[in-house]
């Protein structure tokens, strides 16, 4: 089946790339620092809605602070409608185009659908989600879990960053009230489905020389805290046998555990943050916090690698006299996309002439959590060497636009074609 090309402005893509492009972005030149409910984050969201708005869609915002920007296209603003667009917070230190390109790509495909100026049969939505990344407060996926249910309150009423500001602080300064955040899920019936394009922020598309993919499953997260408990003493005094070195015990859960991970195919795990008290120098480490994130899309195999850490990092601190505590913060489960949508952006790759596969992702995205409550579906497009959550990270022009005009094409089916994606 071959269907009617849509008109893409790319200039508009890159116009529009460019103007998000100076939102929180660090002085020194150094990628990013659009962390959630920070004042740069804050003003992405306004910068999109009133991008949106001047095209003239409707934009608006929810409790938990995701924005939204909807057309109806001459269908009932009634019917649910089919989301599309990513999300507008970075890590630290982050890339441009980690969500920056799927709410870029969003804007500019909803303008050529718009121009196209066929009746649709339900509204489009244009979705730029909060908290993504979870990069300040832990809580990642924090829009998209209010939308389909998912928060767990008690630990988003204990969120702190590392200034000790709470989430509930953070977004109230922004007029947001956190008690609020389930409420958010009431909004879900006006959703059909969501899309999202994003870079694939590894390098398999562009070491096999492939333009686009469909995203098969997005893997499971887990985010677990190994707090490791011995004596701080004096550096130099303290006699050999009676060190009680918190940190030496995480350094070798860190060895021990990743030797594991090393011979364990199909699972990743990293040990990104670590804190050390009183972190002095002359000082033997009294206390230490190590974070691990563990992911596999396989969730029998996520388990055991947690219990596998715990009973590791238990095992390696006992020559230390350190004792171990853990719990997990964050725990997503894996989520397959939806089968018929994959085929309709296959569909669409083949009528725009772009090379296609299906990829596993091994990032976290919005679209898992939505995936579990309503169709779902991702385009992923090549990372120029695999590089993401830096501030080398980068995707061609080209790569911009075959993945928007991809997912300007899947969408438009969705919208026009009876039955489509159902
Ligand atoms: C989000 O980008 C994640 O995969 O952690
Ligand atoms: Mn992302
Ligand atoms: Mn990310």
């Amino acid at each position: 089946m071959s269907h009617e090309r849509l008109n893409l402005d790319a200039d508009f893509l890159f116009r529009a790339f460019a103007e998000l492009g100076v939102i929180g972005r660090n002085p020194s030149g150094r990628g990013y620092q659009r962390l959630a409910w920070s004042q740069a984050e804050r003003d992405a969201h306004q910068w999109f809605r009133e991008r949106a708005q001047g095209l003239g869609f409707e934009a608006w915002t929810d409790p938990a602070g995701n924005s939204f920007a909807d057309f109806s296209g001459g269908a009932s603003p009634d019917e649910p409608a089919l989301a599309i667009g990513s999300h507008l917070d970075s890590v630290p230190f982050g890339g441009a185009f980690d969500g920056g390109l799927g709410v870029v790509a969003a804007l500019v495909a909803a303008k050529a659908i718009r121009d196209q100026g066929a009746t649709l049969r339900r509204p489009l939505r244009l979705a730029a989600f909060t908290d993504e990344e979870g990069a300040r407060f832990g809580t990642g996926l924090l829009g998209s879990k209010a939308l389909a249910g998912a928060l767990d309150m008690d630990l988003v009423r204990q969120a702190a960053d590392q200034n000790n500001i709470l989430l509930k602080d953070a977004m109230a300064r922004y007029g947001f009230d956190l008690e609020a955040l389930p409420s958010t899920h009431k909004l879900l019936p006006r959703f059909f489905g969501y899309l999202e394009l994003h870079i694939e922020q590894g390098p398999r598309l562009e070491q096999r020389g492939i333009a686009t993919a469909a995203v098969s499953v997005i893997t499971g997260i887990r985010h677990l805290r190994l707090e490791f408990f011995g004596q701080a003493n004096h550096a130099g005094t303290t006699p050999k046998p009676e060190r009680r070195n918190a940190l030496r015990a995480a350094a070798e859960a860190i060895a021990a555990f990743s030797r594991w991970v090393d011979n364990t195919d199909n699972l990743v795990a990293n040990p990104g943050h670590i804190t050390v008290h009183p972190n002095a120098t002359n000082v033997v480490p009294g206390e230490a916090q190590l974070d691990w994130d563990i992911r596999s899309p396989d969730p029998a195999l996520l388990d055991q690698a947690v219990n596998r850490l715990t009973s590791i990092a238990n095992e390696v601190a006992q020559p230390f006299q350190v004792t171990v505590r853990h719990h997990g913060y964050h725990d997503v489960p894996a989520c397959a996309m939806s089968e018929p949508w994959m085929r309709l952006i296959e569909e669409a790759a083949g009528d725009l002439h772009l090379s296609t596969t299906r990829l596993v992702s091994w990032a976290g995205h919005d679209a898992s959590v939505l995936g579990r409550v309503i169709p779902a579906a991702m385009i992923f497009v090549p990372s120029r060497a695999g590089v993401s959550h830096a501030p080398e990270e980068s995707s061609s022009d080209s790569a911009m636009l075959d993945g928007t005009r991809l997912l300007a094409q899947t969408a438009f089916h969705i919208l026009t074609e009876e039955g489509a994606g159902l």
